[in-house]
């Protein structure tokens, strides 16, 4: 009689046991609660609609369990044109224990990341880009081990980028461009880095050469107040295929053979770069971008396959190559912006015809123009530089 009642509350527990498996744990249930008393819709959005807690959470919208864990968080409606959620991340985000992507779609999500998020220890992918979020960027993100990809884009961040980002082992895109962020740039040690955009931050200070990893596929640095040389970071990374430092206070030479790496697009304009540009080989990059620097020497003829290519207000000196006008003249040249430097001639018959999808421009260098072409409005008016300038620059 008692083994009888013992074996029939062993089963019942079995059965309990075999119950709460299929639905979700009380854990998850109760920060699943939270969270959604810290969010709403944004008018015209009903993401929340299907978030009713007498049923079962893995079945919401944006929720993915695996068994009866958490492990995929997306909120809000991903369709363009979706206008967000609005409120705030509430810190039982960490009560998720077996969480491993959090994204929220743009929106109007106010307040910081809350530090808690460190304790979502499986967080692979956290994506919340385009919103409000304020405040610093938790140091303690450094403890998601196993973070491939974090994207706080387009939000208004501050204070600087906790070096402990940088010691992610796992770490491969990182896209924290368009925020408020300030201090220098963090050393990374991942070794699968991939994508670094910090474009349109506050960063400051100079780049230590062995701080961005040879993996490194994209790096946009652009319109930041980044100091001193970089010839012996880029040496390093052959492996891009975009580089943007545009907008900086870089200063240096630039090695020759960056112009061999696997670039599309190579933006450098806007700095303190000088020296000679001296490509290796013949240059296959589509759009190169040096204007705006203190570039000198003469022109390299190996430029002459760049597409769009953007010389100009340098300190360029002596004759065009004669590649570039048979190139342009076979309309294999877009752009050739070599205005305000201080070029002394161009071999093109006055009675070339320059076809009408080339832009050329040569105003305001050392010579007499050969050919009317039409410039940008910023190249100014004047065609020719003041020939006192001219002459003091050869001494
Ligand atoms: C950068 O800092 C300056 C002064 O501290 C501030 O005026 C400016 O708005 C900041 N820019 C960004 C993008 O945060
Ligand atoms: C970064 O900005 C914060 C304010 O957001 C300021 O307190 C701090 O001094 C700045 N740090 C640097 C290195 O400029």
């Amino acid at each position: 009689m008692k083994s009888a009642t013992l074996i029939w509350v062993l089963l019942l527990l079995l059965r309990f046991r075999l119950f709460v498996d299929a639905i979700i744990d009380p854990v998850d249930f109760l920060a699943l609660q939270a969270i959604r008393k810290s969010l709403d819709d944004s008018p015209g959005s009903n993401f929340f609609d299907s978030w009713d807690f007498t049923a079962d959470p893995c079945s919401f919208a944006g929720v993915y369990c695996d068994g009866d864990k958490v492990i995929t968080l997306n909120l809000g409606d991903p369709r363009a044109g979706s206008p967000g959620l609005s409120g705030r991340i509430n810190p039982a985000i960490g009560k998720l224990s077996a969480l491993t992507e959090l994204s929220i779609v743009p929106g109007r999500i106010m307040g910081s990341l809350p530090n808690t998020i460190s304790h979502s220890k499986n967080l692979r992918f956290l994506a919340i880009s385009r919103n409000f979020l304020s405040g610093e960027i938790p140091a303690s993100l450094g403890e998601l081990r196993g973070l491939k990809t974090l994207d706080l884009s387009y939000n208004q961040l501050t204070g600087s980028i906790p070096p402990s980002i940088g010691s992610l082992p796992e770490l491969s895109n990182l896209i924290l461009c368009h925020n408020h962020l300030n201090g220098s740039l963090p050393q990374f040690f991942s070794q699968t880095l991939t994508r670094i955009d910090l474009r349109r931050n506050n960063l400051t200070g100079a780049i230590s050469p062995t701080s961005l990893p040879p993996s490194l596929q994209y790096l946009s640095l652009s319109w930041n107040k980044l100091t001193g040389p970089v010839n012996r970071i880029l040496l390093r990374l052959n492996q891009l295929s975009y580089l943007d430092l545009s907008l900086n206070r870089f200063t240096g030479a630039i090695p020759g053979q960056i112009f061999a790496f696997p670039i599309t697009s190579l933006q450098l304009q806007r700095n303190f770069f000088y020296g000679a540009v001296q490509p290796a080989n013949e240059v296959t990059i589509p759009t190169v971008d040096l204007s705006y620097n203190r570039f000198s020497g003469e022109i390299s003829p190996l430029l002459s396959n760049v597409q769009n290519l953007y010389l100009n207000n340098n300190r360029f000196t002596g004759q065009v190559p004669v590649s570039f006008v048979d190139r342009l003249l076979a309309s294999d040249i877009q752009t050739l912006y070599l205005q305000h430097n201080f070029l002394t001639g161009i071999q093109i018959s006055p009675a070339a015809d320059i076809p009408v999808s080339s832009s050329l421009c040569l105003h305001y260098n050392c010579m007499v123009l050969p050919v009317e072409t039409p410039c940008p409005v910023k190249a100014g008016s004047q065609k020719t530089r003041p020939t006192m300038q001219c002459n003091e620059w050869r001494g």
